[in-house]
């Protein structure tokens, strides 16, 4: 089970990675949540990789490349893996195919979140997530029973710091810039199944179950 999930700045690859790792016990393996607890710990790479993302730009191709060629040599990936994020340019692509063959492991799917980029601006500025568990909200789509309080454990909800407007309407351009070639390069090894991200979230996962299971 060697999965990617793809799809742009709030199409739901979060909030699909959790349920898909809670049925299928996979490490759920996120570059930008990799790159979060660096920054949080103030490590080198958390350094690095700040300036980045508070703009909304990529972090650099051989920063993220080496830190993925990291974890999925980790034993825990053995029986599989989610990749949530990663990759997201076509030379990243290029590098995971060499990472898996030095592995002797190969991909089964790239599973394709499909959501109109008109929707996403109101998906990133209305999230909240969990600083105690990490559980993600929305105000509107999603809310918590108990406004600012997680469900799941009480924690507090608070909202990253590159969802504001100004920084997610470059984080959209970027990635749409990204996103097509990277789709191609994926279609042509025959591996792309889309999924249609605009339904409401169970609908989502119950798709993305249906392909998992083949
Ligand atoms: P990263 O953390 O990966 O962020 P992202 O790609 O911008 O994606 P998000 O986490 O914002 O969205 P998501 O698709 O997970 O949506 P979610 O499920 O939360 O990356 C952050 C940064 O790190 C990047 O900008 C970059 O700088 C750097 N980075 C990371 N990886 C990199 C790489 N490979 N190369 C270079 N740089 C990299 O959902 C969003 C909201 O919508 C939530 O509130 C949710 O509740 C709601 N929602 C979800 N599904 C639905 C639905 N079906 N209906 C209604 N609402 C929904
Ligand atoms: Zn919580």
């Amino acid at each position: 089970m060697n999965f990617i999930l793809m799809g742009l700045p709030g199409a739901g690859k979060g909030t699909q990675a959790e349920k898909i790792v809670e049925k299928y016990s996979i490490p759920h393996i996120s570059t930008g949540d990799m790159f979060r607890a660096a920054i949080k710990e103030g490590t080198e790479l958390g350094i690095k990789a700040k300036s980045f993302m508070d703009q909304g730009n990529l972090v650099p191709d051989e920063v993220t490349i080496g830190i993925v060629r990291e974890r999925l040599g980790k034993d825990d990936c053995s029986k599989g893996f989610l990749l949530d994020g990663f990759p997201r340019t076509v030379a990243q692509a290029e590098a995971l195919q060499q990472i898996l063959t030095d592995l002797d492991r190969k991909l089964d799917a790239v599973l394709n979140i499909e959501v109109n980029p008109e929707i996403l601006l109101a998906r990133l500025t209305g999230r909240r997530i969990c600083k105690n568990c990490g559980a993600t909200y929305h105000l509107i789509f999603n809310p918590p029973a108990q406004e600012g309080i997680c469900d799941k454990c009480g924690g507090e909800l608070y909202q990253r710091s590159d969802d504001n407007e100004e920084t997610v309407g470059n984080r959209l351009e970027v990635n749409i810039e990204q996103s097509k070639p990277l789709l191609d390069f994926y279609l042509k090894l025959d591996l792309v199944k889309t999924v249609n991200g605009e339904q409401e979230m169970d609908a989502v996962f119950a798709d993305i179950d249906a392909m998992i299971r083949g």
